[in-house]
């Protein structure tokens, strides 16, 4: 403890190492409860954020935030210190709870009746238990949902993990995400955590940290690494996988421009890629999505009359942007399909639609090959494509990546229910049949090894019929 003169002397106006964002608001960090070094903590973090945190009290101070202090012991404080100055409002005394959200949503939040402390709100009993069935696939996950600044921080750990081919440990991660996604309520204590499955130590230690600090260390400096960044970087370039982009981070490259210069080993999906790189990363929204659905119904229709596209991926499960454009093409009488995409990609073309396309050719399709696929990969025809958005004349259109997948009827619900997503709600699905019914499904069909017999469908909900699964619209599985 230093001598409270000294203590005097070295406090500051609170500015000193970053630029004040939030000129109207200047914190004073009470220190009984919080402790020395936590206060510390805390002052550089809101600092580092653009806040305003003075050292000493005084009439400058619009907001006094304390912790573990009840109403009573913290007017006393009040009235103790502050003598009021005519005319000056007197700050509002709050709870801890309303600097972590600030420091988690960067900017000070609205001063809302239970972060006052004068106001007594009765602290939040014991919570009621949530059931959360531990597979993503056995409940219902909305696109939006209360707790993003936590699944979002557990993300960027599976994220990492998936780069370093840790994929136990970016499993637990995802799935411990997924639980909050699907949470009714917002998690603001640790306790609320208590019965949630996949919770293990280490994603409930970053839960802790970030509802204490409002940010998880090891989460900022793996955001911050170069590592992750790069592989970031390489992995959104269309064609490059975890391993391409590990590879040319060992070999030293770091940039897009490092990438460029090795034009001569790049294939032609990397090159479009790379050269529509702005675009590519630009999200694509609905309205175009849309757009672009239209134009390949209309080349569609002209090529097999009947034929259906259907728009599937994140925007079927209600999002309104996305990263490409998912579309399903079928006839409603099996064999017709066959031959379609070559005559469909020839009238795209023929518009100056088309930037880019790979053809991939349909795989027989041998259950007991497909089944040991991984969870993404399907034999389906298909083209991977880069479209200019079709504009009014005059305009350059975006460019954006778009899939085009054949499917024949009778295997419909199937690719749609794999195509819809989200990705770690497909792979859930998969891992529920196999190990809780004993059944193997993937975008083709759902498997019986044992009676050796494929299941025939309609309709998605006939899957999770068979599976005995509750049906869950697409606007549900955004796991
Ligand atoms: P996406 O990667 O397009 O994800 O795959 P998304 O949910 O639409 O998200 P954004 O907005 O584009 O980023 C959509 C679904 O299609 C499956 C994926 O597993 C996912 O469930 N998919 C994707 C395949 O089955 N095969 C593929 O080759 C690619
Ligand atoms: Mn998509």
């Amino acid at each position: 403890m230093l001598p409270r003169r000294r203590r005097g002397r070295v406090e500051d106006p609170g500015s000193s190492s970053s630029a004040v964002r939030f000129p109207g608001v200047a914190i004073y960090l009470v220190e009984p409860r919080m402790g020395r070094s936590r206060r510390a903590f805390l002052t550089r973090l809101a600092r580092s954020k653009g806040f305003r945190v003075l050292d000493a009290y005084s009439s400058a101070v619009t907001h006094v935030v304390m912790e573990q202090t009840s109403a009573e012991e913290a007017t006393c404080w009040q009235e103790s210190r502050a003598t009021p100055v005519p005319g000056c409002p007197r700050p509002a005394l709050l709870d801890i709870v309303w600097f972590t959200e600030s420091m988690a949503a960067g900017q000070p939040v609205p001063v809302e009746g239970r972060h006052r402390l004068e106001e007594a709100v009765p602290r939040e009993g014991p919570p009621s238990p949530v059931r959360m069935p531990p597979y993503a696939c056995q409940r219902p996950t909305p696109l939006t949902h209360h707790n993003a600044s936590l699944s979002e921080a557990l993300e960027v750990l599976a994220e990492a993990a998936g780069f370093e081919g840790r994929e136990g440990r970016l499993l637990a991660f995802r799935r411990a995400a997924a639980v909050l996604k699907a949470l009714p309520c917002r998690v603001s204590a640790l306790r609320q955590l208590q019965g949630l499955p996949h919770f293990g130590e280490h994603s409930r230690r970053v839960v802790q940290e970030l509802l204490e600090h409002g940010a998880c260390e090891e989460v900022e400096k793996v955001r911050l690494s170069e590592r992750y960044r790069s592989m970031k970087l390489f992995t959104q370039v269309f064609g490059v996988g975890v391993r391409t982009a590990d590879r040319w981070y060992q070999e030293g490259l770091r940039t897009l421009d490092d990438v460029r210069e090795q034009v001569q080993r790049l294939t032609e999906q990397q090159k479009a890629g790379l050269q529509h790189h702005r675009d590519l990363g630009t999200p694509v929204q609905r309205p175009e999505a849309e757009a672009l659905q239209q134009a390949v119904e209309a080349a569609v229709g002209l090529a097999l009359p009947g034929a259906t596209v259907t728009l599937a991926g994140g925007f079927r499960r209600g999002k309104l942007q996305g990263h490409d454009v998912d579309l399903l093409i079928t006839h409603p009488q099996e064999g017709q399909e066959a031959g379609l995409l070559p005559r469909v990609m020839r009238c795209l073309k023929e518009q100056g639609l088309v930037l880019y396309h790979q053809h991939q050719r349909p795989h027989s399709g041998d259950p007991a090959r497909w089944t040991r696929r991984s969870h993404t990969m399907d034999t389906y025809e298909r083209s991977f494509c880069i479209f200019r958005l079709p504009r009014p004349p005059g305009a350059a259109g975006k460019a954006v990546r778009v899939d085009l997948v054949v499917v024949p009827i009778s295997q419909f619900p199937f690719a749609l229910l794999g195509w819809t997503g989200s990705k770690h709600f497909e792979r859930e699905l998969r891992q529920f049949s196999r190990k809780e019914r004993g059944l193997w499904l993937n975008s083709h069909g759902l498997f019986d090894p044992e009676q050796k017999t494929f299941f025939c469908v309609d309709a998605e909900e006939d899957i999770f019929r068979h599976l005995g699964l509750a049906y869950l619209p697409p606007e549900q599985r955004n796991a």
